[in-house]
């Protein structure tokens, strides 16, 4: 029952995460487009920068971009923030539910080092509150005036956290930590800086004077650190699904490489219309693929038919480390239904999914949090019987 519900919950959290994160991240693509697209050839209407004619949905639309401002502040003014703190709030919950709920196997790999639960949720939510610290830190200094040196630092300092978390954390955890820390710095950048810095634009406007233009700076720096962060964070949420990325021996390196790849995606995209940098997406579509080369599993030489291993032989293997959770009806605590659809009472069925039971067992992230305690003797002999099946 308890189970039931806390899937239930977590599948509704996640669902409002997911739907809020599309709005923010949409409306900060869409306006980040909207600047680009501007037209800004003379003649324009007085006091217009640019205007740009679209159409959408059945209807014409003409938005125009003015230079400072209208002359008398509109009746009604749309702002664009709850969907970021909406995102911000509902991965938080989905962090509490997913992972320092269930601390003991979602946040530790005894592999990787013997923590309590308590240091591990303590550690996650350090992580968090120490990169937007530091990340504040180096946006004020002197460095603003540098912005390619301090996003350099910026991604620096993530590669250093991503590298750190992997070192106590269970894999996942830290790269959903990482991700976490990203999606703070970005939450937190809406909250703290860009949207002061309209309402002081707002307040000027009423009051008749010229806005202090550093805050308009900062909301601009900042806003532009979010746009380039959409896209690691991105991969961050869906990296759960990919053992090679979080399974690797050096995950932190893959993490860092994919969202440099992203990075410099995103960059093309932002400059385009600027200056022509075609070669930046073949650049980062080989550095996808060096990414794809290096995570490369070793190939193994051909068994020895002596060694081979049948599933009859490792069923118990299985029905003693892995049974407890993947089974019609699981006796772990927590678990209402098989996790990720996968039970494994019957041989066809392990048989079925040999290729992911493999990966998920030899990379160690299964056993969960190795809860059943598998011994590298039994991972060996996952790995002859998966080797057997091959034809
Ligand atoms: C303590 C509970 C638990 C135990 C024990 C456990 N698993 Fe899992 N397993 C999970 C959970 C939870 C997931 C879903 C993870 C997710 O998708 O976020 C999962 C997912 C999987 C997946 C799917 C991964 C994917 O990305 O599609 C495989 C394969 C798997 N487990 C294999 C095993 C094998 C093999 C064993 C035994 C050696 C095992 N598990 C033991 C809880 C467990």
């Amino acid at each position: 029952m308890e189970a039931h519900i806390a899937e239930w919950l977590n599948l509704l959290v996640r669902w409002i995460h997911f739907i809020v994160g599309v709005a923010w991240i949409g409306a900060s693509f869409y306006f980040n487009w909207l600047e680009n697209h501007l037209n800004r050839q003379a003649p324009q209407e007085k006091g217009i920068d640019g205007n740009l004619w679209a159409v959408h949905g059945g209807g014409f639309y003409h938005l125009k971009k003015f230079e400072n401002g209208p002359d008398k502040l509109p009746e009604v003014l749309h702002w664009f923030k709850w969907e970021a703190y909406m995102t911000w709030v509902s991965g938080l919950t989905l962090l509490c539910i997913v992972y320092y709920y269930n601390a003991q196997a979602m946040m530790i790999d005894p592999s990787v080092s013997d923590i309590s639960t308590i240091t591990s949720v303590l550690i996650g939510i350090g992580s968090l509150v120490v990169s937007w610290v530091v990340y504040d830190q180096l946006c004020k200094s002197s460095l603003k005036q540098k912005p390619e040196v301090l996003g350099l630092l910026i991604f620096a300092f993530l590669a250093v956290l991503a590298f750190l978390l992997t070192l106590v954390l269970s894999p996942r955890a830290a790269y959903i930590h990482v991700g976490a820390a990203i999606g703070t710095i970005m939450a937190a950048n809406v909250f703290f800086v860009i949207i002061p810095s309209q309402k002081e634009l707002v307040k000027a406007l009423s009051e008749g004077r010229v806005p202090d233009p550093s805050f308009g700076e900062n909301g601009l720096l900042r806003s532009r650190h979010n746009n380039y962060l959409t896209l690691p964070v991105l991969f961050i949420m869906i990296s759960n699904h990919y053992p090679s990325t979080y399974g690797n021996q050096y995950n932190w390196l893959v993490l860092i490489a994919v969202s440099a790849v992203g990075v410099l995606a995103r960059h093309y995209f932002n400059i385009r219309h600027l200056r022509k940098a075609i070669w930046m997406l073949p650049t980062a579509m080989f550095g996808f693929i060096l990414i794809v080369m290096a995570t490369m599993p070793a190939k193994q030489k051909a068994l020895e038919a002596s060694d081979k291993v049948t599933t009859a032989q490792i069923m118990p293997i299985i029905n003693q480390r892995c049974a407890s959770c993947h089974s019609a009806k699981p006796t772990q605590p927590g678990f209402a239904a098989p996790p990720a659809g996968l039970a494994y009472d019957n041989p066809i069925d392990l048989e079925n999914n040999a290729d992911k039971v493999n990966t998920q067992v030899m990379q160690k992230i299964m056993p969960l949090g190795n809860l059943t305690q598998m011994t590298d003797e039994e991972r060996e002999q996952v790995s002859l019987w998966y080797r057997s099946l091959e034809k």
